[in-house]
């Protein structure tokens, strides 16, 4: 029998090439091998958007688009729409009692976050709302709804994943051998760099390359990359291990032409507006396939529509199945 994967996104924006290096193609490489359940975690994305229901709600098809245009194949993958299981919202609460407020205040994932909602949650998180720092007992409740056995995340989200072991230990150690312990699969490149050299590449960073983005938009972004510092005159020679738009020609280009780039920059035999105009070009046709089959998806609502619906309605069996498991457990199965 397949191993169970169970992962979930935010549907708080569209998909960008940090998203796809760091997890979206660690799903397509993993979709063959296991039963696979992606979640649309909007219940969670609305902890920190909770006064933005429309955004929301825009995003989880915008999201699942973006997913099919990378090659997620609905027959292999079960979508579904975290606030159309109700047993996650129940197992929430079962879990609550079995997690301290301070552990879940030390949790390195959710301190990161509470100090970067200052506007939302005060200079030192003193208006931080029940809801949002009790968002790592949701996503256990996620996890351990479907059994998923495999969690394939990024870095960032390995204290959330510890967090969720800890409260399966619990639950086991005081109602019996129910939940199963998650193991994380890390994606082989963790966080892509943003074309402004920044370590991450996000949306609120402004530095982000989104998978629709189209031509005028992708070449303004990569004139703008940072390139070597050093390298005043376009042949001069440079250094490309400090050069963004090599990075990136790291990242979308083929092994013959990264290996032209980089010779030639070192020997100074390629200005940067050239090198630019070719990594546009590079992005575009890495980019290409990705566009058309979302370009299907658009034209055809009712097809994205009816993703959601069969996942959905595939997950909430086995949640189902769980929640009886659970309640029996618990003594609550009047
Ligand atoms: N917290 C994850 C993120 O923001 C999204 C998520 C929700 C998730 N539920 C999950 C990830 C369950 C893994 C497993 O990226």
């Amino acid at each position: 029998m397949k191993k169970t994967i169970l992962t979930g996104l935010r549907p708080t924006g569209n998909l960008h090439l940090g998203h796809y290096f760091g997890a979206g193609q660690n799903y397509v490489r993993l979709q063959d091998d296991y039963d696979f359940f992606l979640e649309i975690a909007d219940v969670q994305a609305l902890t920190d958007n909770f006064d933005n229901p429309d955004k929301v709600r825009k995003n989880v098809f915008e999201i699942t688009k973006d997913l099919l245009a990378i090659g997620l194949d609905p027959k292999k993958v079960n979508f579904f729409i975290q606030s159309q299981i109700p047993e996650i919202a129940e197992l929430t609460v079962f879990y609550s009692n079995l997690v301290t407020v301070a552990r879940l205040q030390r949790n390195p994932t959710v301190k990161t976050e509470i100090s970067q909602k200052k506007e939302l949650f005060g200079n030192s998180g003193e208006s931080i709302t029940y809801g949002f720092l009790g968002y790592p007992v949701s996503q256990a409740a996620d996890i351990t709804a479907f059994d998923g056995e495999v969690v394939p995340v990024g870095d960032d989200q390995l204290p959330l994943l510890e967090q969720c072991r800890e409260i399966v230990r619990k639950f086991n150690s005081i109602y019996g051998d129910v939940l199963k312990e998650p193991q994380q699969v890390l994606s082989k490149t963790t966080r892509v760099k943003g074309l402004d050299g920044n370590e991450k590449m996000g949306k609120s960073l402004g530095n982000a390359i989104y998978l629709v983005d189209d031509e005028d938009t992708i070449r303004t972004k990569v004139m703008g990359a940072v390139t070597d510092p050093n390298k005043i005159k376009k042949d001069d020679p440079a250094n490309p291990d400090v050069c963004m738009v090599y990075y990136y020609h790291k990242l979308v280009n083929n092994d013959e032409n990264i290996n032209t780039v980089c010779n030639e920059c070192k020997a100074g035999t390629r200005g940067c507006v050239q090198c630019k105009k070719e990594l546009i070009e590079a992005m575009k046709e890495f980019l290409k396939p990705i566009q058309e089959r979302r370009k299907f998806y658009e034209e055809n609502p009712n097809e994205v529509k009816k993703v959601l619906e069969d996942g959905t309605k595939a997950a909430r069996e086995r949640a189902i199945n769980k929640m009886a498991e659970v309640k029996k457990a618990m003594k609550i199965d009047y």
